[in-house]
């Protein structure tokens, strides 16, 4: 018996390194899932192994229309919903760079961030609630990011999206929570994935002196987190941001430059 029999998810995103992690673990665990990505083929890859438990969906987390129709689809195919894990990013490399600071950010630029990761999943959840109201009940699982709780060097607007969607979740959580519905945020630190190394080259070496743990999490890593809040197991949880990321934000500042001047008395 899987922690997640019978329920109806949707994963956004879910063509994606976490996403795809996702979807494969709700199925493990008895659930049947929308795979709803931009790239229909990347929906697709990570649908089709999973065979009649899961349907790929193409939608743009940028259009409202487009998540109407892609909450609609997957109520019209499973015939109800229970889960909705909000994960899609605007994750375009060559748009990386130009999320940089408050003064040379391309205002056009914040606005597509903004649109995509903070506006669409408010909008994943105007749309999904009532289906979830009316199945009596449901759990909304967000992806923040650590990025979303202290300030960084670039990438303003992806850091403010992040931090928007870990005080979206407890608005949420505590606008529907008495009508049995649930919302929480995962904010994971570096996580090992395609794109991180497509979007951040040199970046995990450096983040390497700053985890606790010996090894970088993987997908894998989070879907568990993230299979944990959708089942019942986590009844008793709402509203809350948890941080998965190896301890990244657990320690002093000066944890990395004690180990260099300290090492050899701490192995
Ligand atoms: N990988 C990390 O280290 C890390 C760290 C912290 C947070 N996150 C967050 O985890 C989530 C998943 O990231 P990932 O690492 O799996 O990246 P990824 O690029 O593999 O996945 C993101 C997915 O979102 C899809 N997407 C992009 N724009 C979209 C749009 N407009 N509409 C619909 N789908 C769209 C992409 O096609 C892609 O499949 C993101 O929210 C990201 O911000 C990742």
């Amino acid at each position: 018996m899987g922690r997640l029999d019978g329920k109806i998810a949707i994963v956004t995103g879910g063509g994606g390194g976490i996403g795809s992690a996702v979807a494969r673990r709700f199925v493990a665990e008895g659930a049947k899932v929308a795979i709803a990505d931009l790239f229909e083929d990347s929906a697709r890859a990570a649908a089709d192994p999973l065979g009649d438990a899961a349907l790929a969906v193409q939608f743009d987390a940028a259009d409202p229309a487009s998540i109407e129709a892609m909450v609609a689809a997957t109520v019209a195919h499973f015939g109800r919903l229970d889960i909705l894990h909000n994960n899609a990013a605007m994750t375009d490399p060559a748009k990386h760079p130009l999320d940089s600071t408050a003064v040379d950010i391309p205002i056009e630029i914040w606005d597509e961030i903004i649109d995509i990761n903070l506006r669409g999943y408010l909008l994943g959840c105007k749309y999904a609630i009532p289906h979830m109201i009316a199945g009596g009940g449901g759990s909304i699982v967000n992806t923040a990011s650590n990025s979303g709780t202290a300030g960084d060097l670039a990438r303003i607007a992806y850091g403010t999206s992040k931090g928007g969607i870990i005080t979206l979740s407890k608005y949420i959580a505590t606008q529907y929570g008495k009508q049995n519905i649930r919302c929480n945020s995962v904010a994971p630190g570096v996580v090992l994935t395609d794109a991180l190394d497509a979007t951040a080259p040199g970046l995990k070496e450096i983040i390497q002196r700053h985890i606790l743990t010996p090894e970088f999490g993987t997908p894998d890593d989070i879907a568990a987190l993230v299979a944990f809040l959708a089942s019942d197991e986590s009844r008793y949880i709402t509203g809350e941001n948890i941080s998965i990321s190896g301890g990244g934000l657990s320690h002093q500042p000066h944890y990395a430059d004690l180990l260099d001047l300290m090492g050899e008395h701490l192995s």
